[in-house]
């Protein structure tokens, strides 16, 4: 990794997501990246953090590397910065790489740097952040839904490591030892919840469920930061009732 030559790292930067998205909403302790960013300092390494799904209040900061008590050299954004409409993204650097005198207008250009329906988006968004306060609510909602996560995985061994920071939750689909990884059920939870045909709640209700982790078995919760807890109560409920048809082979 050094360069003999000049006694320096050939890497320029190492990219991170604080809590790993599509990897399956892995949450690290919380040490990690204040033990990793001293490594890359030694080594002159940028930190760089993607907040392209994890910014913007979903883990109940703004951003979630905020739960880590390091400050990165480059933070990207996107996403939730326009609520999902898009396109516009965002860099944030430390002023040294990015002021000015470095990187002067026109330096750069960017697809989506300028789009004026994602700029007004994006302004709109802002406006709501500063008018709500997801700090507190997100918190709250996301260690509710962690609790009935958590009931769920005391009742079923194939509901194996379950965890959440704010509303970004996880849980893993295993065999019946309660840790071997278990894709057949998960994709079988998750068809049973596309085919629109489940019942919790007195209605017929279909259940749209994402998946993620290296072995494609973890259900990754992202809700609305608007959700309330009946309707966690209903989503709990419907993923239940999916779980227990595929456990019985019933499509
Ligand atoms: C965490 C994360 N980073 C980066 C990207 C890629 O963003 P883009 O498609 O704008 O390159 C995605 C897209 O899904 C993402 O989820």
């Amino acid at each position: 990794m050094v360069n003999p030559k000049n006694n320096k790292s050939e890497y320029g930067a190492f990219f991170i997501e604080p809590v790993q998205a599509t990897g399956g909403y892995i949450v690290p302790p919380k040490d990690y990246f204040r033990e990793l960013k001293k490594t890359l300092d030694k080594y002159g390494i940028l930190l760089v953090c993607d907040e392209i799904q994890m910014g913007f209040f979903r883990t109940g900061k703004f951003l979630s590397i905020e739960h880590f008590d390091v400050v990165p050299d480059v933070i990207v954004f996107g996403k939730a910065m326009t609520n999902g409409l898009n396109p516009i993204s965002g860099i944030w650097a430390r002023e040294e790489l990015i002021s000015p005198q470095v990187f002067p207008p026109g330096s750069t250009h960017s697809t989506f740097s300028a789009n004026p329906l994602g700029t007004a988006a994006a302004l709109a968004v802002m406006e709501l952040i500063e008018s709500e306060d997801f700090e507190t609510t997100v918190p709250q909602k996301g260690a509710y839904f962690l609790r009935r996560l958590q009931e769920l995985k005391a009742k079923y061994v194939n509901i194996g490591h379950v965890e959440g920071l704010g509303l970004a939750l996880r849980m893993e689909i295993c065999r019946d030892d309660g840790r071997t990884p278990n894709r057949e059920l998960t994709d079988a939870i998750m068809n049973i919840g596309l085919s629109g045909t489940l019942s919790a709640g007195g209605k017929q209700r279909g259940l749209v469920l994402d998946i993620g982790g290296y072995y494609k078995n973890v259900f990754t919760l992202a809700p609305s930061l608007y959700i309330t807890e009946e309707e966690i109560d209903l989503g709990v409920a419907l993923f239940e009732e999916a779980l227990l048809r595929a456990l019985s082979g019933r499509a």
